[in-house]
């Protein structure tokens, strides 16, 4: 038999960081958000994936950070490679190889930019020409958050209604261009919850998810509304308030967790100083106890400086709005 294969395409995505959260799912296979949230891509942290399908290989081959990953790492990039096959037509195997450049000490997941990276090459490698929308939903399958990350700057996932309707798009991408997020590590490691975990748990057992899908369509308008008028203290303020109201899902679940840790409080209460002394800054967090702090570029020396004492120099990152998705 001939030995068919395609070329190897790379991709690179970075990460995002939610402002309003994405915080269950209404359809688990599919990926389909009860509620729709916003983001901010950011330019420090990405993924350069490379893919490449291959007749002559009987299964496919995964290496990330140049490791073999684990079992069920290796589940998840199949299943979604399976996608990509299902839309090209054919059944090759893949090689792929990620590597995250996503510093260990930033404490920021990587599953939004590994399969935005991944949506991107795997597309493009079978020979699929996805339009930025459809490259949004594709990615979507993988990690809900991936969605957003396939866009530069802010980003909305409208949630929709079933697998056509639920994808991100770019907004406001001349708004608010001075904004910075500054992110604080308190603690390395896997999380002892995941967020695909913590989120279902929250659905199925926290009395107050109706009131959160009800809240958080309204932060969501007042978040875009202070975006559109470059109104940073209300974009901090509603910011915040979101991410709150989504851990009051984790400690109002039965059984109750949380992911923040005794420092994570400490440095909420450090930024609410900072705040009460005249610097502009919020807090926003998201599965896991590392605090990200939103500020305008005026204020970062000042915040930056405040932190490093805490938490050493090497724990305090400081980012700004990063771009879409792009081949290599
Ligand atoms: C707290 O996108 O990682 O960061 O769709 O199950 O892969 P899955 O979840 P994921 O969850 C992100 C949760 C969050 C909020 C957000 O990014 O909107």
């Amino acid at each position: 038999m001939a030995t068919l294969s395609t070329n190897p395409v790379s991709a690179r995505a970075h990460t995002n960081i939610a402002l309003i959260k994405y915080w269950g799912k209404r359809d688990e296979e599919l990926i389909i958000p009860y509620t729709s949230s916003l983001s901010l891509t950011l330019d420090h942290f990405y993924t350069d994936t490379t893919v490449q399908f291959k007749s002559n290989l009987s299964e496919d081959q995964i290496l990330i950070d140049g490791q073999q990953p684990t079992e069920k790492s290796f589940q998840r990039v199949h299943q979604f490679l399976g996608l990509i096959r299902k839309q090209a037509g054919f059944e090759m195997p893949a090689v792929v190889q990620s590597v995250n450049h996503v510093p260990t000490a930033a404490g920021l997941a990587s599953s939004a930019s590994a399969f935005a990276a991944l949506a991107a090459a795997g597309s493009k490698a079978a020979g699929l020409q996805l339009s930025p929308t459809a490259l949004s939903r594709l990615a979507r399958r993988g990690s809900g958050s991936a969605c957003r990350s396939i866009f530069g700057g802010f980003a909305e996932w409208q949630r929709g209604e079933d697998d056509l309707s639920s994808y991100a798009r770019p907004l406001f991408q001349e708004k608010l261009t001075d904004i910075r997020v500054i992110a604080l590590t308190v603690a390395r490691g896997p999380k002892s919850i995941s967020s695909r975990q913590g989120m279902k748990l929250s659905v199925d057992t926290s009395p107050y998810y109706p009131a959160w899908v009800k809240t958080c369509q309204a932060d969501l308008e007042r978040l875009k509304v202070a975006i559109d008028q470059n109104d940073f203290s209300q974009f901090g303020r509603i910011s915040e308030l979101n991410a709150m109201r989504m851990h009051a899902l984790t400690l109002s679940a039965d059984p109750d967790f949380t992911y923040f840790n005794s420092q994570t409080l400490t440095i909420m209460n450090l930024v609410k100083q900072l705040r009460h002394n005249g610097v502009a800054c919020y807090y926003t967090i998201d599965a896991g106890p590392n605090v990200k702090v939103l500020c305008q570029q005026s204020a970062v020396a000042k915040i930056a400086a405040t932190f490093s004492k805490v938490l050493g120099e090497k724990n305090v990152i400081v980012t700004k709005p990063g771009p879409g998705v792009q081949y290599l």
